[in-house]
């Protein structure tokens, strides 16, 4: 194992493990009459919004205790629930809650233990839990999914392999019961009707189980998507801070709560800045017609934040990249003439040093302005907006293959950087004739 490789490896973990307040300076600019491309989207129904407010002082109380990683071993499962088939996997959940399984199989949070994140557990020493932990607390947090990693892991470095493709617990990621069972307890919202369960509950399946409001709340989504204020910060400002940007939003004082974006209708869809129409959905983009003036030509685009609960993007791993280009009658790309405007908060690869925020804020708005003298040929203005999900990582594997490396590690990042590449797309596109 080269030092250098190990040294990335320890920075992503210390930030990981031991772990806005600056705002983001946005220039503002009215852009006049021009048109609009993006209707904002009506808010999202929250239920939130219509039952009574949740008493969040009693939800903090509750997810302090089943958020507490490591989380403990769950024990012996009940007989009737094992009589069931019903265990801590998730099909077995599938035959009774399909539409949930469903949901879940096609969401991130299934794939949660993909070949990135198990290309740096399975260069590390099996017996290493700690290690371990800094990473699946939120990748895999299950204490059953913590052993099957260990056996995993053990198996890879013996016989070289596969660790992710073995089919223990800790592959299937973020599982039903990481969020929903303690103790061989099921846990979860309120009724929809709001009706109480009878005594007769504790005879359904897996022993009924214990409703509580915890499971509306942001904050049960805090728990992995917002560090701690002792955890890493840079340049003043928490590396994961979504919770956070969403307190400050209109979006928590009017009760729009995370679920009510990325689990419309208690759907366990999460959806984000992977799926473009989830993007569509957040943000509004305006152009202003194209001039010319002394040979220059020059045009303006806004992204607004119409409707993200938080910063777009919320994180350090996305780059949004705005394209302005001129292009030429056959609807060319002329060259020299593209300029790029990044919508991201940009770090060093090393995590140590912030390049740039220009994230833009849950209703503000950003322009950028294209200016450039006029191709000869050129008969059109065509804007982009290109949404690159995973560009930090895709840095991060092409780095860590420039090192050394071998075995089932460098297997395992080379599909996670051919896996990264494939995911950036075009949101928006817009050609404006010249004058
Ligand atoms: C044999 C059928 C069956 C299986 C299998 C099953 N459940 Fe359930 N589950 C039920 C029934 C019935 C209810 C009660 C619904 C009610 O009373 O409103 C329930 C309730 C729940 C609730 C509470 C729903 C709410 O409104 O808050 C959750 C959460 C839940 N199950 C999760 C799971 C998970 C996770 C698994 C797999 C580990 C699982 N269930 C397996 C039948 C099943
Ligand atoms: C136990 C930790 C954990 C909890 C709790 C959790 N998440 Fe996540 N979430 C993750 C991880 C890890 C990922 C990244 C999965 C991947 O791509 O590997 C993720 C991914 C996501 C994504 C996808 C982002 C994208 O890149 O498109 C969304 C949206 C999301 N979570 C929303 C939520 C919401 C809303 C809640 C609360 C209901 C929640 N999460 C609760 C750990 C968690
Ligand atoms: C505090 C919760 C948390 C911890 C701890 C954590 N992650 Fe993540 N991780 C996330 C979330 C949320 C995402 C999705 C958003 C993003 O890209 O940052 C994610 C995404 C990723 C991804 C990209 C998606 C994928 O599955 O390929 C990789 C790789 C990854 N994490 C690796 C790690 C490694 C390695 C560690 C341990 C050193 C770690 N994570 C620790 C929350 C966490
Ligand atoms: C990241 C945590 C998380 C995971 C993973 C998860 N759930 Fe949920 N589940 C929730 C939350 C949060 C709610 C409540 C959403 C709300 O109230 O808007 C919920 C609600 C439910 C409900 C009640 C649905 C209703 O319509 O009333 C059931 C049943 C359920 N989940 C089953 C499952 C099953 C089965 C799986 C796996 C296939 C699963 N959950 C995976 C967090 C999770
Ligand atoms: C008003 C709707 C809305 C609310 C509320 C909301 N989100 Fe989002 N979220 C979005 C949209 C739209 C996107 C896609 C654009 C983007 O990535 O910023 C998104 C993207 C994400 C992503 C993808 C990663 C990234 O860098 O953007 C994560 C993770 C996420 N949300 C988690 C959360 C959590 C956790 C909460 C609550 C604290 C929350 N969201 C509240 C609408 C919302």
């Amino acid at each position: 194992m080269q030092a250098r490789r190990w040294r990335i490896f320890r920075i992503f973990f210390d930030i990981r493990s031991s772990c806005l307040a600056v705002p983001v300076l946005l220039l503002m600019m009215g852009l006049g009459a021009c048109d609009r491309e993006t209707q904002s989207p009506k808010l999202p129904a929250s239920p939130a919004a219509t039952a009574p407010p949740i008493d969040e002082k009693a939800a903090e109380k509750f997810l302090e205790h089943h958020w507490a990683r490591p989380l403990a071993p769950q024990g012996k499962i009940h007989e009737s629930t094992a009589a069931q088939g019903i265990s801590l996997a998730p099909e077995s959940c599938a035959s009774c809650h399909a539409s949930q399984f469903q949901d879940w199989r096609n969401s991130l949070h299934s794939k949660a233990m993909g070949p990135g994140i198990m290309g740096q557990l399975v260069v590390m020493p099996a017996h290493a839990r700690g290690d371990h932990q800094a990473c699946i607390r939120c990748h895999a947090p299950l204490a059953e999914q913590a052993d099957s990693l260990v056996a995993a892991i053990k198996q890879a470095k013996q016989q070289r392999l596969p660790a992710g493709g073995t089919g223990g617990l800790h592959s299937q990621g973020l599982v039903c019961a990481a969020c929903h069972v303690r103790q061989q307890e099921w846990h979860g919202p309120p009724r929809r009707d709001g009706s109480e369960l009878s005594s007769e509950a504790k005879n359904y399946p897996h022993g009924g189980w214990k409703a509580n409001r915890a499971f509306e709340s942001s904050q049960f989504c805090a728990a992995c998507h917002q560090f701690k204020d002792d955890e890493y910060a840079l340049n003043g400002k928490l590396l994961e801070n979504t919770y956070r940007e969403w307190q400050d939003s209109r979006y928590a004082r009017q009760g729009v709560s995370c679920q009510a974006c990325h689990m419309p209708d208690r759907r366990h869809l999460w959806k984000g800045i992977h799926d473009a129409e989830t993007v569509k959905k957040g943000i509004e983009i305006r152009t202003g017609a194209a001039a010319m003036a002394n040979e220059q030509l020059s045009a303006k685009i806004s992204v607004g934040n119409s409707g993200v609960g938080h910063y777009f993007p919320t994180y350090v791993t996305p780059k949004v990249v705005v394209h302005g280009f001129q292009q030429d009658a056959a609807g060319h790309k002329l060259e020299g003439t593209e300029q790029l405007f990044i919508i991201g908060r940009q770090v060093s690869l090393d995590i140590t040093k912030e390049i740039a925020d220009t994230r833009i804020a849950p209703d503000a708005e950003a322009s950028f302005d294209y200016r450039a003298p006029r191709h000869q040929s050129a008969t059109a203005l065509m804007w982009q907006v290109e949404i690159q999900p995973d560009a930090f990582y895709l840095e991060f594997y092409r780095e860590l293959l420039k090192y050394p490396t071998k075995g089932e590690g460098k297997r395992l990042i080379i599909e996670a950087r051919d896996h990264a590449s494939t995911s950036p797309y075009i949101v928006f596109s817009k050609s404006l004739a010249l004058p």
